[in-house]
């Protein structure tokens, strides 16, 4: 990948898809703390912009736009900032940069959103700077950064392993068509996962690849791809939020081919069969008033993608 800027950039704007995990199989503790995954990411298009612009004084600023922007932590916590600073401790760059976020997945909602805005700061600030940086390379600064960096960098779908960072592209075939159902209140990742080992009776085996569903999204057949949906987190994800279940009652009662927990949660998933079918359950779901909002989003998509510069 080159990053030459251009004569006459004066900003660098970033699109980056949110992800779902079609299958989220939670396998062991590690000695890192974290979890060893066996999963399939699949890129929808619901997308946060970043845009890296020349910055003064500070080495990195940042402001956040969109509907929960006032929800958004202080800025030397944001993931965008954090990936903004390590290229230019990597790379040695002493240039400031300021970072616009338009935040359009939710905050703490199980689709990784924070993941987003870094993998969109790293490729936004690594064209603005001009720096000379692969797609590997950014993808391995992604992974210090958290587990699904590399994922929202590279889009489409595809089966992570070990922490969810060691990625293969799976084929996939036909376009999936989600209704995404918000809640208000986010839910901490963390938090998930000790739930999961708590409620654990057993020490769960190293999670294998779920070959069934990958042989589905190969076929495209909808229908299977709705009934091979599994999240080994839903049930700890529903027992911190318990208003989930009347949500998921709710959507599987209007009728869809699958419903999902988006990794972490709270945002649920309803998978349909067609355009026409999404709109419907979401509409009825408005009705009934059983989420924070509703979004329609299809997948797979491309990764984080140059939108100007
Ligand atoms: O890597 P990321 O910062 O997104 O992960 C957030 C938290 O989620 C981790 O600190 C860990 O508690 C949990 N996690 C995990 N196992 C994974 C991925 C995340 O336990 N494979």
């Amino acid at each position: 990948m080159s990053l030459a800027v251009q004569e006459g950039d004066d900003e660098v704007r970033v699109r980056v898809p949110a992800k779902i995990n079609l299958a989220l199989l939670v396998g062991p503790r590690r000695l890192d703390g974290y979890h060893e995954l066996a999963t399939i990411f699949q890129a929808v298009s619901l997308y946060d912009e970043v845009a890296a612009s020349a910055g003064e004084g500070e080495d990195v600023t940042c402001q956040v736009t969109g509907p929960d922007a006032l929800r958004v932590g202080p800025a030397d916590q944001n993931l965008a900032v954090k990936a903004a600073r390590l290229l230019q401790n990597e790379y040695g760059v002493t240039e400031p940069v300021h970072l616009t976020i338009d935040k359009r997945i939710p905050i703490a909602g199980g689709m990784a959103g924070g993941s987003a805005d870094a993998a969109g700061a790293l490729l936004a600030c690594a064209r603005f700077w001009g720096l000379d940086a692969s797609a590997a390379d950014l993808a391995g600064l992604g992974s210090r950064l958290g587990a699904d960096v590399p994922f929202a960098l590279m889009g489409g779908c595809a089966l992570g392993l070990g922490r969810g960072e060691a990625l293969t592209p799976t084929l996939s075939r036909g376009r999936c068509h989600w209704v995404l159902a918000f809640s208000e209140r986010g839910l901490a990742t963390p938090e998930v996962y000790a739930r999961f080992d708590r409620l654990a009776t057993t020490r769960p085996a190293v999670p294998q690849a779920p070959q069934e569903l990958m042989m589905a999204l190969t076929s495209g057949d909808m229908a299977r791809i709705g009934a091979l949906l599994a999240n080994d987190l839903q049930e700890a994800a529903c027992s911190l939020r318990p208003e989930l279940a009347g949500l998921i009652a709710a959507g599987t009662e209007a009728g869809t081919l699958g419903t999902i927990v988006s990794g972490s949660g709270p945002t649920v998933a309803f998978l349909t069969a067609d355009e026409q079918a999404a709109t419907e359950l979401a509409l009825a779901l408005s009705e009934q008033g059983v989420a924070h909002r509703i979004r329609l989003a299809h997948g797979p998509v491309a990764g984080a993608s140059l939108v100007r510069g």
